[in-house]
């Protein structure tokens, strides 16, 4: 099979695989994602198959929504990829990337990265930018609602040391997560495209933080 008839089949398996997914884990946030990925590639020496393949099956099978069970999404990768007899050596590579791409795996501070490549570099910054920004914030909300959690609440503090067990069962409301996680986002990007394009979303998220207190404490004079 051609490299373009194996990418457009593992299109159709990942929109038919998450036809029923949360909206900020849907097929657009793959969609997104992948044309991150293209575009931060375009100034990285990588091989693009295995960035296509890597950002489109990267959510396959989120844990968060499998019990925990991180190992569902790459079982169901590497099984997906061997029906189209994509070669081996990309199998394994896409695996080590959909095994490595998460957050939850990068605040584990003792255990060190098991793999790195810059193919998994440009996976992860383009997913990152997308927990960033307007969508970032859009998809934080979306989560948020979705677990039912309070938009905010003056009186939980946010923890940004959190560990990755406090992390996953945290149900600190949604404003938090920009402090736990979102607003550090732009100091572990990989890539030199990928940190340029990260300034501006981070910018955004901190003016919309701003506003957001502004507008919870109307009487308050500003800052
Ligand atoms: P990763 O794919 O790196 O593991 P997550 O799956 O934790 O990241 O996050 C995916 C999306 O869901 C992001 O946009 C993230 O901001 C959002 N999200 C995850 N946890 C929370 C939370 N506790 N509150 C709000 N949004 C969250
Ligand atoms: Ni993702």
């Amino acid at each position: 099979m051609k490299d373009a008839e194996i990418i457009e089949g593992t299109i159709s398996f990942v929109k038919e695989t998450l036809r029923e997914a949360e909206g900020g884990h849907d097929w657009f946030h793959i969609q997104r994602v992948f044309n991150n990925a293209l575009h931060i590639a375009k100034t990285e020496k990588v091989d693009v198959q295995v960035v296509s393949l890597g950002a489109l099956l990267h959510d396959i099978a989120d844990a968060k929504f499998h019990n925990g069970d991180e190992s569902v999404g790459p079982t169901l990768a590497k099984s997906f990829l061997q029906s189209l007899k994509v070669p081996k050596s990309t199998i394994a590579h896409v695996v080590q990337i959909i095994q490595n791409i998460s957050f939850k795996n990068s605040l584990t501070k003792d255990k060190v990265q098991p793999f790195n490549s810059k193919e998994l570099q440009v996976v992860q910054d383009a997913d990152r930018l997308d927990a960033m920004g307007a969508i970032g914030i859009a998809r934080a909300f979306n989560y948020g609602g979705f677990k039912n959690r309070k938009l905010y609440d003056p009186k939980i503090a946010p923890n940004p040391h959190l560990t990755k067990t406090q992390y996953k069962n945290s149900n600190a409301p949604t404003i938090n997560h920009f402090y736990e996680k979102l607003l550090l986002l732009k100091d572990k990007m990989n890539t030199n495209t990928g940190k340029r394009l990260a300034q501006e979303r981070h910018q955004f998220m901190l003016n919309y933080l701003e506003q957001f207190y502004r507008e919870w404490n109307p009487m308050e004079p500003r800052s």
